[in-house]
Parts: C-alpha cells; structure tokens; sequence
C-alpha cells in the first residue's frame, strides 16, 4: 500500500510559524512521525511539500497508478483552489483532507474547502496528530475499497 503526502504553502515554516496555532513540531518531526506508523501497519509513505500550486497539481497527477492514496493538507489552497480539486478528480485516488488546525473554529473564510467535496474526508484540528489520523484514514480507505 503506497500513500502519498502532500503539503502546501507555509508548511514547510513548521516548528515557527504561529505555533499556538500550528504547534512546535516541523515538518520533518510530522514526516519521522507518519513514517514510524506506517511502517507498523505496512506501508510505504512519500512526502512532498511545495509552496507552488502547480506542484502540487503535477504531483496528484503523477499520484495516478503510483499511489492507492492521497492524504492532503493543502494550506492556503484549501480554501482557493479549483486547480486542485480538479487534479484530485481527474485522478479519481481516493483523497483525504488533513489540516493541523481546526479550520471551522477560525476565520470565515478557512471554513470553506474547495476540495472536500472530492475528498473522501476531512481531519481538522489535531495539530501534528491530524497527519497520524490521514494515514490511518488512509488505510482504512483502501480496505473498505478491497
Ligand atoms: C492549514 C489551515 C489553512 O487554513 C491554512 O491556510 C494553513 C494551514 C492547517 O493545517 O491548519 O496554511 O491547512
């Protein structure tokens, strides 16, 4: 089982940025992290972040017959992007929805996500712990699809 993470914009400021919202972990402790389990459970995790919105489009499509599934944080471009959601749709992998905060408890604007309606689901609000959930959301995902 291949899982892909993808981060947007910002996430690689980890660690510094605004971290009573985001918390004191970096980007590399959440990967070191999301990696440990998985290899408990078996699979392989990739991980990319990228503050360019066409990367992260070149990388769901590269996603297609390399990956079973997707699981997201797409920062700024949750709330922007038809970019993404259109790649996560022509894919067709199934995608989850991670955020670290709780997007809904902030400002007006975060509360909309233009890709959830493509996602298999949203996990928002469990800081670093978000990314443990997206994988085991992930996991679960594809053995209900077996
Ligand atoms: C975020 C929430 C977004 O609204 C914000 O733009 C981010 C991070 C989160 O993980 O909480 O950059 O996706």
């Amino acid at each position: 089982m291949k899982i892909l993470f993808l981060n947007g914009p910002n996430l690689n400021l980890l660690g510094r940025r605004e971290p009573k919202i985001y918390g004191h972990k970096t980007l590399k402790d959440i990967e070191a992290t999301v990696k440990k389990r998985a290899k408990q459970l078996g699979c392989i995790v990739d991980f990319h972040q990228s503050n360019h919105e066409g990367d992260l489009v070149n990388w769901i499509q590269g996603a297609q017959d390399n990956y079973d599934v997707i699981v997201i944080n797409a920062a700024a471009y949750t709330h922007t992007s038809v970019a993404l959601r259109d790649a996560i749709a022509a894919v067709g992998i199934p995608a989850i929805e991670i955020h670290l905060s709780n997007v809904h408890s902030r400002e007006e604007f975060r509360h909309r996500s233009l890709i959830a309606p493509v996602c298999c689901g949203q996990i928002s609000g469990f800081g670093a712990f978000s990314y443990v959930l997206g994988l085991e959301a992930a996991v679960n995902v594809i053995e209900c699809i077996k």
